[in-house]
């Protein structure tokens, strides 16, 4: 038996319904898990409002953590009782138990408890491919990164210190700013007070920033865009604010030949090599102290509505996680 967070239509949070479903055993390639911890991620209410559509019914989720308790044919690579974590599809990580196709699991390093993995494993291999592959951030880089004090935020913040960067993160509020200064975010601007443009250009000597890591989307593009230093890479990785309208590429032209990428997880870890590389720096990252997770909001797996409610709300910072009763 499994406790599953399910819908059967696209729309509010009111769609999720908690279930109990018997759980086959596990197919080949596949391992059954008993979860402690689910991660919480916007791509979530995306999922559950239809903005990325999925095949109804549905489960909800990409993340989760916890115990190997059966093996499917022809897995080879993990046993019973091993402590796994995952970030991906398939969907229907809002679970208790659940099946799980082990090319896409990790197993857990010994000092990454459940919690922590299930709030860091989306969210942290998700900055490892922004920072060290869709632009290779170095040493004395100026980076703007925007919701810097949410999911992606505080972990890209502290892993873009960790690699030399200087960070400009944008925030809503005073407490937001604070808890991003407090784990390094140089420069923290709440976006409601300031003129963003004027000040990145001040503080890169006019030029403005190589990179923008825009998770905002609508709201945010276009200034993101003249936060640019001529050949600059906008990274819009993220819709928090709704989907950013179609522009004429030409635009990216006159706004100084900049490059424009719109990336996804999935890609970056779909081979067991690249899942292996990613995971192992973001556990070097997290285990060496470089990177705090902070699994800030803890919600039973039954209020898996709510914690949408407070996510959409912009109330959260950090990771959240759903703990199955
Ligand atoms: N492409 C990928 O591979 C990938 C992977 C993971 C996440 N993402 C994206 O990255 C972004 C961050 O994800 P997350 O799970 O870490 O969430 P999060 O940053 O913890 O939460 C979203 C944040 O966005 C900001 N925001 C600005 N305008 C908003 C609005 N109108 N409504 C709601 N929030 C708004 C809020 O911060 P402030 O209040 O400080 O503005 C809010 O806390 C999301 O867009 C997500 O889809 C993309």
């Amino acid at each position: 038996m499994s406790q599953v967070i399910r819908f059967y239509e696209h729309g509010g949070p009111e769609v999720l319904k908690l279930e109990t479903i018997d759980l086959p055993p596990p197919g080949p390639g596949e391992v059954r898990i008993h979860q402690h911890a689910a991660g919480l991620n916007f791509i979530d209410i995306y999922h559950r409002n239809g903005l990325y559509p999925v095949p109804l019914p549905s489960g909800l989720g990409q993340e989760g953590a916890g115990v190997v308790e059966a093996v499917g044919d022809g897995v080879t690579d993990f046993k019973v009782g091993d402590r796994v974590a995952y970030a991906g599809g398939p969907i229907g990580g809002y679970a208790s138990d659940r099946n799980y196709p082990v090319k896409n699991l990790v197993k857990l390093p010994d000092g990454i408890g459940f919690e922590q993995a299930a709030a860091m494993m989306l969210q942290g291999l998700t900055s490892q491919y922004l920072l060290r592959q869709t632009y290779d951030v170095k040493a004395g880089d100026t980076i703007l990164l925007h919701a810097a004090a949410g999911g992606v935020g505080l972990i890209a913040t502290q892993w873009a210190k960790a690699l030399g960067a200087t960070v400009i993160g944008t925030v809503s509020s005073q407490a937001k700013a604070d808890i991003a200064s407090a784990h390094g975010c140089d420069h923290v601007f709440i976006l409601s007070e300031v003129d963003l443009v004027k000040e990145v250009k001040n503080l890169t000597g006019g030029q403005g920033v190589p990179v923008v890591y825009d998770g905002i989307g609508k709201d945010t593009f276009m200034t993101s865009l003249d936060c640019l230093r001529p050949r600059g890479l906008m990274v819009s990785f993220g819709n928090a604010s709704g989907a950013v309208p179609a522009f004429e590429p030409s635009l990216l032209a006159a706004k100084g030949s900049l490059y424009l990428t719109r990336p996804t997880l999935a890609p970056h870890i779909a081979t067991r090599a690249a899942l292996d590389k990613a995971a192992g720096e973001l556990f070097e990252v997290v285990l060496s102290g470089k990177v705090k997770i902070e699994v800030n909001q803890r919600y039973p797996l039954a209020d898996a509505a709510q914690a949408q409610i407070d996510l959409a709300a912009r109330k959260t910072t950090g990771s959240t996680v759903l703990i199955p009763g």
